[in-house]
């Protein structure tokens, strides 16, 4: 299975001509890389213009970091599954925490999630502890929300579902902050073991596991080697195209 590397650009940046800096800066590594799937996750509003930088690259997609459950009508602000892929977009990010700590619920979440993969988009849905308490309620809290996510998915979806692991404590640091290998090595295994409950075996380790949260060069080698994960959803380091195709190599190279 290729590693899956994802760029979670968040609102950032503030103009078009820098979107297309950046992917132009990204390209250039990502088009080389035989083992490795790139997606860039934009603001929506960029999409159409990386769509045509993009152009037939195999290993690099387009993606975004939200989308609305139902397919079209009068929902004031919100984007359908249906446009992202008319846009370009292939991927979608959905129940980031940054999302969930503005109200977006497991049940949203689930909803998103079905009208996502019915659209056919592959569709990376994140999961994550606040804090890690010594007594394992972690463990609980992120069983329910594997659960509650993916609520309304059949199995038949899911072939198209990516599981985001980020621990909230570990987002928006320096890469030496970030969760150890061995620690996201043993919550990979804890979350096919969750969805193995859902899905059965088979099915269940099909899914691959990214894990996101302060990677950066220094630690994401590591990270695939020795966290047992199938890739990595990447914030601010995706936006600085050296630092993102450090990672991208990383990935290639592990
Ligand atoms: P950072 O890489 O900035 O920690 O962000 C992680 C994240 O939230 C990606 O979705």
């Amino acid at each position: 299975m290729k590693k899956i590397i994802i760029a979670n650009w968040k609102m950032n940046p503030s103009s078009a001509k820098e979107a297309e800096r950046i992917l132009n800066g990204v390209k250039k590594t990502a088009v080389r890389l035989k083992k490795t799937q790139v997606v860039i996750c934009p603001p929506f509003i960029y999409l159409n213009n990386l769509k045509k930088i993009i152009g037939k690259s195999a290993n690099l997609s387009l993606g975004a970091q939200n989308a609305f459950w139902e397919v079209e009508g009068a929902f004031t602000g919100e984007v359908s599954p249906e446009m992202i892929r008319n846009y370009g977009g292939s991927y979608v990010i959905l129940g980031h925490s940054e999302r969930r700590a503005l109200g977006e619920t497991d049940e949203i979440v689930s909803k998103k999630t079905l009208t996502c993969l019915k659209t056919g988009l592959k569709t990376v849905v994140c999961i994550g502890e606040k804090i890690r308490d010594e007594q394992g309620d972690y463990l609980v809290f992120l069983r329910d929300e594997i659960r509650n996510s993916l609520n309304k998915i059949q199995k038949k979806f899911l072939k198209s579902v990516i599981i985001a692991y980020e621990p909230i404590w570990a987002i928006g640091k320096k890469d030496t902050e970030a969760m150890s290998p061995a620690d996201i090595h043993e919550m990979a295994i804890y979350i096919k073991k969750i969805l193995s409950e859902i899905y059965g075996q088979e099915s269940a380790l099909a899914v691959p596991i990214l894990y996101g949260g302060s990677v950066g060069g220094g630690n994401a080698g590591n990270i695939i080697k020795s966290g047992g994960v199938d890739g990595l959803l990447v914030g601010h380091q995706s936006l600085k195209p050296e630092n993102f195709s450090e990672i991208l190599m990383s990935a290639e190279n592990f």
